[in-house]
């Protein structure tokens, strides 16, 4: 039985409580919610993104054709291009199963060419079966130049290819095919883009994660010997794509910004979410623990970070608003948080730099919330050093990280219960319980209904990650699953869009009893499986709703219809599902059988004398 009590009044809830975490981890952003199709469309893809790297990958050619890096280039910062004699081609297979297309729709191609007098350049777009749109002439003539062309695809296909010939010498770069149809006509491939407006999230937290806060601090240099694992900097994603250096990630391969700052800031505004970037501390963190000791280039990311703000908010008549308007973005973006730092485990070396990045943020900007956070772990040293730092030094909100069993989570619902109502806030910046299935989405449920609970200091929240391709994907579980042709939600985005399309506004103090509790016999329920964590208790039996051995129907006491996570032993004992040791903690029982979600399924477990 649940009892309100009306009376008594809960914690506000804030409007802009959940949100999302967007990270190019998984392929999210190229050939992910970037919508080009064409992958290395720049040829810059290098052993140092990753070894089995080189500028041609995905690509074929015929005839003669060689990637060149010389002083005939694009630019200084699209330092490699294609080089194809008379009579060569080259042929781009795109991402997963190869370039998706949609019958009736329209793509845009476009391509930078550079020729002596002239070259008629031939594009195709097939797959095995043949075409899949009337081919289309471009004439090049003289130096870097941009063409264009359009096809309307005649059939659907997710294994297309896109082919590029010529009858003369030209140099070529910047291949690309981006579908006309692409979110609000902001570039962003729409099936995704409308599955994270869907959830109506108040925030989008970008880029990253260990994206921004590893590798060199260093900028991008023109040199011949520029860095290619640079964290991930703001200034280097924005401006005409051709001109954005494409960098090594985090996750191990190519990043080409072509999703950059200013299209995080156009599409958290086309959701109606705001803004909330995460700018490098000069601390790395993700395993990496070096504390950058170079105060040039900690004055001129703080620099940057202003600089950040201004594209940003400033006016048009401001540097940095200058080139957001040129961009084709007049009005300021309303950014009103902004974190320093992901996940630092350096908890004193990080803080000396945040609290300079602060002081010169709220000198200049007093109205930005400036983010501090609490290292890698949910609890532990350097996770209280890092608090008792932010403690003291009055932090506004400290972004925390926990990816942790469903058990944790659920015995973890009263974590912010105990927390100093006049410390620091809490951004929980990313979250999850380990897996897709419908009890970690159900632990994470539960775990909410403690975000909320306690709304008067955890603010703000985003489960992590949001994205995975599922043919490249370095973390799992994530939010939304895809492919070059589908996407899918898991059940963890059900959770998600449930609490974050229904925000109360303030929270009515409840109690209930009869409710599953690990300090007596539990005996909550849950439809599709059910759970039991079982190191206080001799022994964990599965029955139906009614108290009746849930065994003795469907499954008539066959274990091997059963899985379990955990391990220990299990057994059928008078058709009920035993576990007859203490070895295992946090154990999931779940039934092999999907009908087995057409009953109400009990946990009863019989506590340990002395527990
Ligand atoms: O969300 C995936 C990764 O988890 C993030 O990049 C990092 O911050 C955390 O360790």
């Amino acid at each position: 039985a649940i009892t309100v009590d009306p009376r008594t009044a809960g914690a506000k809830i804030d409007d802009t409580m959940y949100g999302v975490f967007f990270e190019d981890i998984n392929r999210a952003a190229d050939g992910g919610l970037y919508a080009e199709l064409v992958q290395n469309r720049s040829f810059e893809y290098s052993t140092a993104d990753n070894r089995s790297y080189t500028p041609l990958t995905s690509w074929a050619t015929t005839g003669t054709a060689k990637t060149v890096d010389d002083d005939g280039r694009l630019n200084a910062r699209n330092r490699t291009y294609l080089a194809l004699d008379g009579g060569s081609s080259v042929t781009n297979s795109g991402y997963n199963t190869g370039i998706s297309v949609e019958k009736g729709k329209v793509y845009d191609f476009s391509v930078w060419a550079r020729t002596e007098g002239r070259s008629a350049l031939t594009v195709t777009l097939q797959d095995a079966d043949g075409e899949l749109s009337e081919a289309r002439r471009v004439t090049a003539r003289g130096g870097w130049a941009k063409y264009t062309a359009r096809f309307t695809a005649t059939r659907t296909s997710a294994t297309g290819r896109l082919t590029v010939s010529t009858g003369s010498p030209v140099a070529l770069d910047m291949i690309s095919l981006i579908p006309r149809d692409t979110y609000k006509g902001h570039g962003l491939r729409k099936d995704l883009a409308q599955r994270i407006a869907a959830l109506d999230p108040a925030f989008v937290r970008f880029p990253g994660g260990c994206l921004v806060n590893t590798g060199s601090m260093q900028d991008y240099s023109e040199s011949s010997n520029w860095e290619r694992k640079r964290s991930y900097q703001w200034k280097d994603t924005i401006g005409p794509v051709e001109q954005r250096a494409t960098n090594a990630n985090f996750w191990g391969y190519n990043q080409s910004y072509g999703l950059g700052y200013h299209e995080y800031f156009q599409f958290s505004e086309d959701i109606g979410a705001m803004p909330l970037p995460v700018v490098p501390a000069l601390v790395t963190g993700c395993g990496q623990n070096r504390a950058v000791d170079d105060d040039a280039l900690l004055k001129r990311h703080i620099q940057d970070t202003l600089d950040l703000i201004e594209y940003a908010n400033g006016p048009v008549t401001s540097e940095w608003g200058r080139k957001r308007a040129k961009a084709g973005h007049p009005k300021p973006f309303h950014l009103t948080h902004l974190a320093v730092g992901n996940e630092e485990n350096l908890p004193n070396e990080y803080f000396e730099r945040f609290k300079q990045f602060r002081a010169a943020i709220e000198a200049k900007y007093p109205d930005i919330t400036v983010v501090s956070n609490s290292g890698p772990d949910d609890s532990g040293s350097t996770f209280d050093t890092a608090w008792k730092l932010n403690r003291e030094a009055n932090v506004d909100m400290v972004d925390e990280h926990y990816y942790n069993s469903p058990a944790w989570f659920l015995q973890n619902n009263d974590r912010y219960d105990s927390y100093d109502r006049n410390g620091p806030k809490v951004f929980l910046g990313e979250y999850a319980s380990q897996g897709n299935t419908f009890k970690n989405a159900l632990s994470e449920a539960a775990f909410m209904t403690g975000l909320e609970r306690n709304a008067d200091i955890v603010k703000l929240a985003s489960y992590a990650p949001l994205l995975a391709n599922e043919d490249y994907v370095q973390w799992r579980p994530d939010l939304i699953w895809f492919n070059n042709h589908a996407s899918w939600n898991s059940a963890n985005y059900e959770v998600q869009k449930l609490f974050m399309r229904n925000v109360g506004d303030r929270v009515v103090p409840s109690t209930a009893t009869g409710t599953p509790s690990l300090n007596g016999p539990i005996t909550g329920a849950v439809g599709l499986s059910t759970w039991a964590t079982t190191a206080a208790y001799d022994d964990v039996r599965v029955t139906g709703a009614d108290g009746t051995a849930l065994l003795s129907d469907d499954f008539s006491g066959d274990a091997s219809k059963w899985t379990h996570t955990g391990g220990g032993s299990w057994s059928v004992q008078d058709g009920q599902y035993v576990q007859s040791d203490e070895a295992a903690e946090n154990t999931m029982v779940s039934a092999g059988d999907p009908a087995w979600h057409d009953y109400d399924v009990h946990v009863k477990a019989t506590k340990k004398s002395g527990k």
